[in-house]
């Protein structure tokens, strides 16, 4: 039997770590694996499991730093499950199945109440508890270029200055987040917005929508130039400034259909949201999305994400002046794992309790469909196959809103 042996790489060890990476991957990610190991300012040496066999690095797991906001409000702890690689001569031996368990037991220690990943090979993760989730992208084909002079008046679109427009374009991100109660969307450190390793992905900020009067920047796009026209790979708005979304939408039209150029325009998009729409309707295009579900995510703690999300469920039975009572026991099939929402007076409170007025076993799937706002009670009733009664069903869609959630390509790992 070979011994195996499941360790931190050490800093020196970096450079054969890269090299197990492309190994395992191939050539073409070269460039992709150096920078996430040397430059993303929150990599760490903890975060790397490496599987040592004969004293040869062989296997190798990644947990990225991820917190995401929840409902654009609040912070969900996120660990980001990345480089999973086993060199091919070593391969169908657990050992990858291993590093995974390991990194499972690594989220636990470091309270990521949620895990992500994205993947073309599902089922390998689902036996560990990740189910997929889906993520929308949108395509149209302009028909029509929008002249300049149907811009706004009072805004302009101008290209990105780093130097002088990063903090407001991290505000706008922010702003943004919390206006559209996005879920998902990573809490991104400072330093993350000149790291190498998200600006490879796509975090390259192209074009900003200036507000004459003021100079606020009140929009921003990351545009890539392709053979046919452009892809987004980031957008966004200030909603107090609603004309920002038409600014940049004839602006990239323009640009979609310049040097001949056919004009189409891809991107990642949370679901409806305003900007492919405004879009469309500018340049007389038939707007397609595509569900994509090659993103999976993991309840790693069924009882914190409940937690992060009791404040916002207070508010929103405050905000209703009526007074709830009821309780919800929800029993995840896997991993396993029991925590209830118990409503008294519009007090939340999450305990461990399994005794509640009504038992929900539900699969990871979806838990994670009606807690990240994708179902609305009713349809989520309907797939999970529960009975509840019509008080049940009123304040199960109160703690629960639907909204839109995105993960944007810059913060891959
Ligand atoms: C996927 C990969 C990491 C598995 O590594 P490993 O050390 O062989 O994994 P394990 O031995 O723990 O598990 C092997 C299992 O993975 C499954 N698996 C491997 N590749 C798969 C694929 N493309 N689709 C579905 N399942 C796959 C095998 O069927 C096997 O299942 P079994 O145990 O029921 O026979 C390895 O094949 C690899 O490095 N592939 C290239 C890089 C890659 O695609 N990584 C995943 C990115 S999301």
């Amino acid at each position: 039997m070979m011994a195996v042996i499941v360790r931190n790489p050490t800093q020196e060890e970096l450079p054969t770590v890269w090299e197990v990476l492309c190994g395992a991957f191939g050539e073409r990610p070269r460039e992709r694996f150096r920078r996430q190991i040397w430059e993303d300012s929150t990599f760490a040496l903890e975060q790397i499991r490496i599987a040592e066999v004969d004293g040869k690095i062989v296997s190798h797991v990644w947990v990225a730093e991820r917190p995401i906001f929840y409902r654009g409000q609040t912070v969900l702890p996120m660990g980001g499950i990345g480089g999973v690689g086993t060199l091919p001569e070593f391969r169908g031996q657990g050992l990858a199945t291993l590093l995974l368990e390991d990194a499972i037991a690594y989220m636990n220690r470091k309270g990521h109440a949620i895990s992500m990943l994205f993947t073309g090979i599902n089922p390998f993760y689902a036996r560990l508890g990740w189910a997929d989730f889906p993520e929308w992208r949108f395509k149209l084909t302009v028909r029509r270029i929008p002249p300049l002079e149907e811009t706004p008046s009072g805004y302009f679109v101008r290209p990105y200055e780093p130097d002088q427009d990063l903090p407001a374009v991290q505000a706008l991100y922010r702003k943004h987040i919390a206006a559209l109660h996005l879920s998902l969307p990573h809490v991104r450190p400072d330093a993350f917005w000149r790291d190498g390793h998200p600006q490879l992905l796509g975090l390259q900020v192209s074009h900003v929508v200036v507000a004459g009067m003021t100079g606020e920047l009140v929009g921003y796009a990351c545009a890539f130039p392709t053979e046919n026209g452009l892809r987004l790979s980031e957008f966004a708005f200030d909603p107090a400034h609603p004309c920002a979304l038409e600014a940049l939408a004839i602006a990239l039209a323009q640009e979609a259909k310049a040097e001949g150029k056919e004009g189409v325009i891809s991107g990642i998009t949370s679901w409806l949201h305003p900007f492919p729409q405004k879009l469309a309707a500018l340049t007389e295009a038939t707007l397609y999305h595509e569900v994509f579900e090659g993103m999976m995510l993991r309840v790693n703690d069924l009882r914190r994400c409940l937690e992060t999300a009791q404040p916002l469920m207070e508010a929103t039975l405050q905000a209703t002046g009526v007074s709830w009572g009821g309780s919800f026991c929800f029993r995840l099939t896997q991993p396993e794992q029991v925590a209830t929402i118990k409503v008294e007076g519009n007090t939340v409170s999450i305990s461990d309790s399994d005794e509640a007025e009504v038992t929900l076993t539900v699969t990871p799937r979806q838990f994670c469909l009606l807690f990240f706002g994708t179902a609305s009670a009713t349809m989520w009733r309907d797939l999970v196959g529960a009975n509840l009664s019509g008080d049940q069903m009123a304040l199960l869609s109160l703690l629960f809103p639907p909204h839109p959630s995105v993960y944007f390509s810059g913060d891959h790992f």
